[in-house]
């Protein structure tokens, strides 16, 4: 029988008023750095904000990437609306070298969207890449979740062997919004593929706060799509929520280490709204009536979470 990778994750060392600027990521040579955007796409000036704190945070924590939940673009999708709704906004990232990797939402344009280099997509609506060795993104395209793409998922997932696997769509399985909420369809069918192959982080967008989701059957979830656009009071805090702001514009920095996951969510005016760790752990044998983990282990402290960094101003 074959093992399968126990991908229950803990959540630990969070404290929701976080006072500061500082970097609370392990910031160590030669770990997976990456940020984390969504719902982008308007070329106004909170995106334009937000855009700006990234950057501006990038001096301190080099991510290589940013993946992005889509939304990408409002409106027009014609080449003025690239550069006023992307390039202009991440112009300081894009010249210092990050690489965009964009999954598609309810507003994009697949046709137009997928066949523009500098969101990676290599001409697909769905696609997977791999930064180091260890970890495998996922690009999801959750408008469509028809039975080729599930195929190509199936085939990706099964292949991906041990690596951390983090897929990143638009439509938020578990969401407490007033105006979306989750995403039944596609939660019925990504799941059982999810917890199949063992997937360890799901990011999403869509639904204009920050939500970060408590572990459901041992997968973590963030929804974020806060990153240009806000729906103020949205934000409907259920059994679901582990944290959530409907307040501030926001981004994540992520940072991967061994076997955690490290996050950081910040607002446009750089202060941590939310920080914390996501660790995998151990290993389970599949039996004939379970696939994966439906079991988070006993929470407890994340020996590896450091206490906040001294940063200098
Ligand atoms: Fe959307």
């Amino acid at each position: 029988m074959r093992r399968l990778l126990f991908i229950a994750v803990l959540i630990a060392g969070l404290t929701p008023q976080l006072a500061s600027q500082e970097l609370r990521l392990p910031n160590k040579d030669g770990s997976v750095k990456f940020g984390v955007l969504g719902d982008t796409g308007t070329g106004g000036s909170d995106q334009v904000a937000v855009a700006k704190e990234l950057a501006t945070w990038r001096t301190r924590f080099k991510f290589d990437f940013v993946v992005m939940m889509g939304d990408n673009l409002y409106g027009g999708e014609k080449a003025r609306d690239f550069q006023k709704k992307f390039e202009i906004p991440y112009k300081a990232l894009l010249d210092g070298g990050v690489k965009f990797y964009a999954a598609l939402g309810n507003h994009d344009d697949a046709a137009i969207q997928r066949n523009y280099k500098p969101f990676n997509m290599n001409g697909e609506r769905y696609y997977s890449f791999k930064p180091q060795n260890g970890v495998r993104f996922f690009a999801l395209d959750s408008n469509y979740v028809d039975e080729k793409q599930l195929g190509w998922l199936d085939k990706e997932l099964a292949a991906s062997g041990s690596e951390w696997k983090i897929m990143f769509f638009h439509h938020p399985l578990y969401s407490s919004g007033e105006t979306h909420g989750s995403a039944d369809l596609q939660r019925g069918l990504l799941e059982p593929v999810f917890m199949k192959y063992g997937v360890n982080l799901v990011l999403a967008g869509h639904e204009h706060f920050y939500e970060r989701i408590k572990p459901q059957k041992g997968i973590a979830y963030f929804t974020l799509g806060s990153s240009a656009k806000l729906r103020r009071g949205d934000l409907q805090k259920s059994a679901l929520t582990a944290y959530g702001n409907d307040t501030d514009y926001t981004f994540i920095l992520m940072e991967i280490v061994g076997d955690e996951l490290y996050f950081q969510t910040i607002n446009q005016k750089g202060t941590t709204i939310d920080a914390g760790s996501v660790r995998r752990v151990g290993k389970v044998e599949p039996t004939t009536t379970r696939t994966a983990q439906p079991v988070v282990p006993q929470a407890k402290p994340s020996p590896a979470q450091p206490g906040p960094r001294q940063e200098k101003k």
